[in-house]
């Protein structure tokens, strides 16, 4: 028997109702799931001008694209079912080479790539250009480290780690770079990725090669974006992270006024002569922290603490790092057990941290062999840096 496979045919196997009710199935599955869930790393949901310029574009390109989809289709189903075979009709008409039909099909496509890129190209110009001579815009030196993010307000005297603080509705100016190997900043609610590189010597008087990014989160839109590390740097690259904390200008100037004022538990308590004791009684588990932190470890090598003699600048800033939420570059919430394992095993946590932790060295420095009571001591202290 002759098996027909006409196009009548296939039409009404693909409509069988079994089939629709699979594909119904896997349609509703496809608008659940975009349904689902916090997406904290979502480039769909711009926060700045910067992130709504290039929002913009993508969206007005796939309205476009579905438009053109929507055309191709409709030519190939009408194409379908006007020259299906059927018993009765002949072959329709073969064409073989139709010079109109290649111009066509060669214009058409180089217009809808000009239509794409004259507003790519606004878009990148306009992502390129820096708040100028505004005076009011906030610069914060974004420095990439394997594997952690260093941000320094260089007209605050603000030096902190992982967490950028951020006022809403002001021009912001990153001025970027790494001191190690090439990194790429990116919260993408904020807007692109852009690599840190590491500065090469430049002749005097010329301006090493930074990068730049320059955005202003909306008036509205306080609140934490989360980022991520976006070229490859090392084997903790995707461990990477980074957080921004949008705040309103009021509640930045006092996070600025807090990390300006040294932590009550930075350095030794005050002696209240009368009474010859400390002005302020505090936890032993801190003062023994403190004394270890301060004198009886490398720690200070590596850590700055604001107010006390811990001054190092090749690991995180540490001043007031019981405010911060995470600890490890994002990896694990701020609590004292996590901030004993860290200190402990920092490669347990971060595989190629470059901190040594208390068995093992890491980043070329030996281990610290700090007893599990002296780290305990050390987190104790470094979380009432508040
Ligand atoms: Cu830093 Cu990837």
């Amino acid at each position: 028997m002759k098996v027909k496979t006409s196009a009548r045919s296939v039409l009404k196997t693909a409509l069988c109702a079994r089939s629709a009710r699979y594909a119904l199935a896997l349609i509703a599955v496809a608008f659940l799931a975009a349904c689902q869930g916090e997406y904290p790393q979502n480039s769909l949901d711009p926060k700045t001008d910067f992130a709504e310029t290039i929002h913009s574009l993508y969206v007005s390109v796939f309205w476009w694209s579905m438009v053109i989809l929507a055309l191709v289709w409709a030519v190939l189903a009408y194409i379908v079912i006007r020259f299906r075979e059927r018993p009765d009709r002949p072959e329709p008409k073969q064409v073989h080479g139709h010079l109109g039909m290649e111009i066509a099909w060669t214009i058409g496509p180089a217009l809808i790539v000009v239509a794409i890129a004259i507003p790519t190209i606004q878009a990148v110009f306009r992502t390129q250009i820096p708040p100028g001579e505004d005076a009011n815009a906030l610069v914060v030196e974004v420095v990439g480290h394997q594997y952690w993010w260093e941000f320094r307000y260089p007209d605050l005297g603000v030096t902190t780690a992982n967490e950028m603080h951020l006022p809403v509705g002001r021009p912001i100016t990153l001025k970027m770079s790494s001191v190690d190997v090439i990194h790429s900043f990116w919260v993408p609610q904020l807007g692109g990725k852009r690599d840190v590189n590491p500065l090469r010597r430049v002749p005097d008087g010329e301006e090493p090669r930074y990068t730049w990014l320059y955005f202003t989160i909306n008036d509205d839109e306080e609140g934490t974006f989360l980022g991520q590390c976006a070229e490859f740097c090392g084997e903790a690259h995707s461990l990477m992270r980074t957080r921004v904390v949008a705040q309103s200008p009021a509640e930045f100037d006092a996070w600025v006024g807090n990390w300006l004022t040294p932590s009550v538990t930075a350095s030794a308590p005050t002696v209240d002569a009368a009474a010859a004791q400390p002005a302020v009684q505090e936890d032993p588990l801190v003062t023994e922290g403190r004394n270890i932190f301060l004198l009886q470890s490398t720690c200070v090598a590596c850590h700055s603490v604001r107010g006390t003699q811990a001054q190092g600048v090749i690991g995180p800033n540490l001043t007031r790092l019981g405010n911060r939420s995470t600890i490890g570059a994002g990896l694990l919430e701020n609590t004292p057990e996590n901030l004993f394992r860290w200190i402990s095993a920092p490669h347990d946590v971060k595989p190629g941290a470059r901190m040594p932790g208390a068995q093992v060295g890491g980043g070329g420095f030996p281990p610290t062999n700090l007893s599990d009571e002296q780290v305990r001591a050390i987190a104790a202290y470094l979380g009432s840096l508040r």
